[in-house]
């Protein structure tokens, strides 16, 4: 009880979080209410009955179903507003808050009112709750390159507010050499870059995703525990790891907490952090990720310090605010 009041009390940086995967049952009924939107569950516990997940894929048919009410500025605005008043109430002080555009812009929202809602709440979030909050677009890779280039393109306007991008969705069979030149044009506009990696997929998209598209930081990467290699490339580089261990378990990466490699991962000395991922749909923000495998694998204070030191090393921070939680 005193570890797990030290880990609510700890600042931290949440870097791995999808804001669509942040939309509560509650507010997608709320939304389709005042969109009028037609959904195809009955109610909120006929909604929540449907997530029993297998794998990435199920889970992500159900998302992409429940992000089907967002169509306004003001509904990206209510869901992220939501997520950082949650974010608060766990001491996540830093958030960089992954966003999927072409889930809305293919139902013909317009990519202002997606980025223009949600950068209205990280305004917001900055000024009333002091959390630094930051964006980044990710690409969804089961769609074609060109699609990307093109979201890219209407992106570019409102290159002032995000951060960087990414890379989500069905990873298996889209691997991130897809992606190596519209990264490479990302990178020339100055944005940063993360991709998921090694969720399910195997090592090798690890280091594609390293030297192909030059990413800053790895998106799971529990994977890579498979090729010792990679694991001392992780190291000495300090590649940040945003792993998620509720999402783990719901997806079936993992069987259970117990047999979650995060643990290891920190004894073998990689930057590893503790993220939330969806947290609507896997069970848990920032702190019930961090109790529960706290629990499961009985780690203490010094993991616990090392998780917030490595949030922060890991974040897009400017590096007076890094400084501020070293
Ligand atoms: N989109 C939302 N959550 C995701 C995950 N865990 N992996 C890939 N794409 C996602
Ligand atoms: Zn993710």
């Amino acid at each position: 009880a005193a570890l797990n009041r030290f880990i609510q009390a700890m600042p931290k940086a949440e870097l791995h979080i999808h804001i669509e995967g942040s939309l509560e049952p509650e507010l997608i009924f709320e939304l389709a209410r005042r969109n009028q939107v037609k959904l195809p569950y009955a109610s909120v516990e006929d909604l929540r009955a449907a997530y029993a997940f297998t794998n990435l894929q199920s889970f992500l048919d159900i998302y992409y179903a429940g992000a089907s009410v967002l169509l306004h500025e003001a509904d990206f605005f209510d869901m992220a507003w939501a997520y950082f008043l949650r974010a608060k109430a766990d001491n996540v002080v830093h958030a960089e808050l992954f966003f999927d555009p072409q889930t809305h812009t293919d139902r013909g929202v317009p990519f202002a009112a997606v980025i223009d809602g949600l950068r209205r709440a990280c305004d917001r979030a900055r000024n009333e709750l002091g959390i630094q909050a930051e964006l980044i677009l990710c690409f969804l890779r089961h769609l074609s390159e060109e699609a990307a280039f093109t979201t890219l393109q209407q992106a570019r306007p409102h290159r002032d507010k995000f951060v960087g991008v990414g890379l989500d969705s069905s990873e298996v069979g889209h691997p991130p050499e897809k992606f190596q030149r519209v990264f490479a044009a990302a990178r020339e506009l100055g944005l940063r870059a993360v991709a998921h990696a090694g969720e399910e997929g195997p090592p090798q998209y690890i280091w594609d995703a390293l030297d192909l598209l030059q990413v800053q930081r790895i998106d799971h990467g529990v994977q890579a525990l498979r090729d010792p290699v990679l694991v001392q490339r992780l190291r000495e580089q300090r590649i940040p790891l945003t792993v998620c261990p509720l999402s783990n378990i719901k997806l079936c990466v993992f069987g259970d907490l117990a047999q979650h490699n995060i643990g290891e991962l920190l004894r073998q000395g990689l930057v590893a952090t503790i993220n939330s991922d969806d947290p609507a749909y896997f069970g848990g923000y920032m702190n019930q990720n961090f109790v529960e495998t706290f629990d499961a694998l009985q780690l203490g204070a010094a993991e616990a310090i090392t998780l917030a030191r490595n949030s922060f090393e890991a974040s897009f921070a400017t590096h007076a605010d890094k400084a501020r939680y070293a």
